[in-house]
């Protein structure tokens, strides 16, 4: 039974590595080829057409309900890279436990996963979200005026690497209670051992020795 088992699972190995792979080129696919041609037609991108349709058929000042337009708009028409609403209950759980102050996301994208996070800040807490593309730092910009959150989210545009050693001194963040890294998976741990780094310049005051202890 045992041996059959064993036997079975050699035998289905080559088919699941197929499916992998078959699921990925599938996304090459459509990616690659259908995307750019459906953007040549439509004369938009599809990060255009997600934020057309919520300006069209969500609620404004209402981030449920912006939430809910990109959730069945993504899973209806066109699949995008967001976290989703399956993955992102565990922000939503993440946000609520923690109540952070300052939380920091790498990778804004359209802005589905700041608008989910920035709903649940509690009141002063604020919401950084650095973003490499200027056209998707502008969607995610309107995407959170419409969802009237502007005021606790900034949308920084550039590169992780870059923004994060400026963080304390251009964006006055001092600790970061919550980072949400969801960019490209190559810059999580620079990124993160960037983010533990102390911040470079004089700590101590003129004609102190740094080590100084008194
Ligand atoms: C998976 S998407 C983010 C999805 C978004 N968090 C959501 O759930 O709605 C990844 C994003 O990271 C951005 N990105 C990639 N590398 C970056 C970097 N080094 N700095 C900032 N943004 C980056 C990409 O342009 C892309 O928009």
């Amino acid at each position: 039974m045992l041996l059959a088992a064993f036997s079975l699972g050699l035998a289905l190995l080559p088919l699941l590595f197929f499916l992998r792979r078959w699921g990925w080129l599938l996304i090459g696919w459509n990616e690659f080829i259908l995307q750019p041609i459906h953007n040549l037609l439509m004369g938009d991108s599809k990060e255009q057409r997600i934020l057309r349709h919520v300006l069209q058929h969500a609620v404004a000042g209402d981030p449920q309900s912006v939430l809910e337009t990109i959730d069945a708009y993504c899973s209806q028409k066109e699949w995008a890279m967001i976290v989703g609403n399956k993955k992102g209950q565990f922000l939503d759980a993440v946000v609520q436990e923690q109540q952070p102050s300052v939380l920091l996301e790498l990778g804004a994208y359209c802005g589905y996963s700041a608008v989910r996070m920035a709903r649940l800040l509690p009141p002063g807490a604020r919401l950084l979200t650095i973003e490499i593309n200027p056209d998707y730092a502008a969607i995610t910009q309107q995407m959170l005026d419409f969802a009237g959150l502007q005021d606790r989210v900034t949308v920084v545009l550039g590169a992780s690497q870059d923004i994060i050693p400026q963080l304390k001194k251009k964006y006055d963040v001092d600790t970061l209670d919550v980072v949400f890294l969801d960019h490209w998976k190559d810059r999580y741990l620079p990124d993160t051992l960037l983010l533990e780094k102390p911040v470079s310049g004089p700590t101590h005051t003129q004609g102190e020795h740094p080590d100084s202890t008194s």
